[in-house]
């Protein structure tokens, strides 16, 4: 292998990589082809190779076990969405999934229904039911929802390195019904975070940081495929313009304003609050390969 120009690299390149484990082979073929693809296509500089060094290796340096710069970096450039979106083919009437986000964690808090979520987290009170169902109508009993959302100055606990404690997330379980509820705080908007590399790569493309206000849903139940989306509301500004283009229709629910007086579940209320109802379709095992979903 000797006199590799720009003609023959690409095909040098996958050839060395041959002999490897099958799946990786595959990958790194189409990796390769692509990624030589773009170098040719955008006449990529010795220049433009360094700064793309450069801002790799800070991404990896932004990294630790609260910051995950990468998976901003791919959600940022839509990859997140579009592995959510191959993975998660599934008949129209069970809820969309969207993307997991880096915010999620291990051992949220158990908590019954009805409980305070919030834990002391500021924002308008908002009190969220719904229930849970699989595509046959049937109420899914002992589903284990796990709910994260930020606070009022558009924070998860976890971006709070003061505090000792969860706010704003909790795993709690359907009642015989299918159906659950607790107490929150209203999400608001919020802009991921864009302090390092991803936030410099947005700002010189001209776009914002912001994601509109949602509430995240990770459901899992025996029986059904596991579920990982949002719910965002339906008054946000940014729904059309989500920094990692998460948004679905599907998943845009009306949060109800309420002035002071009893909440729902009868608690006197002296400001107002906010309600939003939801309910979640549950996909079983292998339905999407039973009706022959593929790609579109
Ligand atoms: C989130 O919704 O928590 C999130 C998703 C992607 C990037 C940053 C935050
Ligand atoms: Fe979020």
């Amino acid at each position: 292998m000797r006199d590799i120009d720009e003609f023959s690299i690409t095909q040098a390149v996958i050839e060395a990589n041959r002999n490897g484990n099958a799946r990786l082979v595959t990958i790194m073929e189409s990796l390769v082809r692509h990624l030589h693809e773009f170098a040719r296509e955008v006449r990529l500089t010795e220049d433009e190779w360094f700064q793309g060094i450069r801002f790799l290796t800070e991404t990896g340096q932004m990294c630790d076990e609260k910051r995950q710069e990468f998976i901003l970096l791919s959600d940022t450039l839509g990859l997140s969405t579009l592995v959510t979106a191959l993975n998660n083919r599934k008949p129209q009437e069970c809820t969309e999934a969207t993307v997991f986000g880096p915010f999620y964690v291990e051992d949220s808090p158990a908590v019954n229904n009805g409980d305070d979520i919030a834990n002391g987290a500021h924002g308008i009170p908002c009190f969220v039911s719904g229930s849970v169902h699989g595509l046959d109508g049937k109420p899914v009993a002992a589903a284990e929802l796990t709910v994260w959302q930020c606070d009022d100055d558009g924070l998860y606990d976890v971006q709070r390195p003061d505090l000792d404690h969860f706010q704003g997330r909790a795993r709690l379980l359907t009642d015989a019904e299918g159906r659950f509820n607790f107490r929150s705080i209203l999400a608001v908007p919020y802009p991921i975070p864009h302090d390092g590399p991803v936030g410099r790569m947005l700002e010189g493309l001209g776009r914002h940081p912001w994601r509109p206000a949602h509430l995240h849903f990770k459901i899992e139940a025996a029986g059904y495929e596991r579920l990982i989306t949002h719910i965002f509301r339906h008054d946000d500004k940014y729904l059309d313009s989500d920094a990692v283009f998460g948004v679905r229709s599907t998943l845009i629910s009306n949060w109800t304003p309420h002035p002071p007086g009893a909440a729902p579940d009868g608690t006197p209320m002296d400001q107002p609050y906010y309600t939003l109802y939801q309910d979640f379709v549950l996909c079983p095992n292998s339905a999407a390969e039973a009706k022959g979903i593929t790609a579109r």
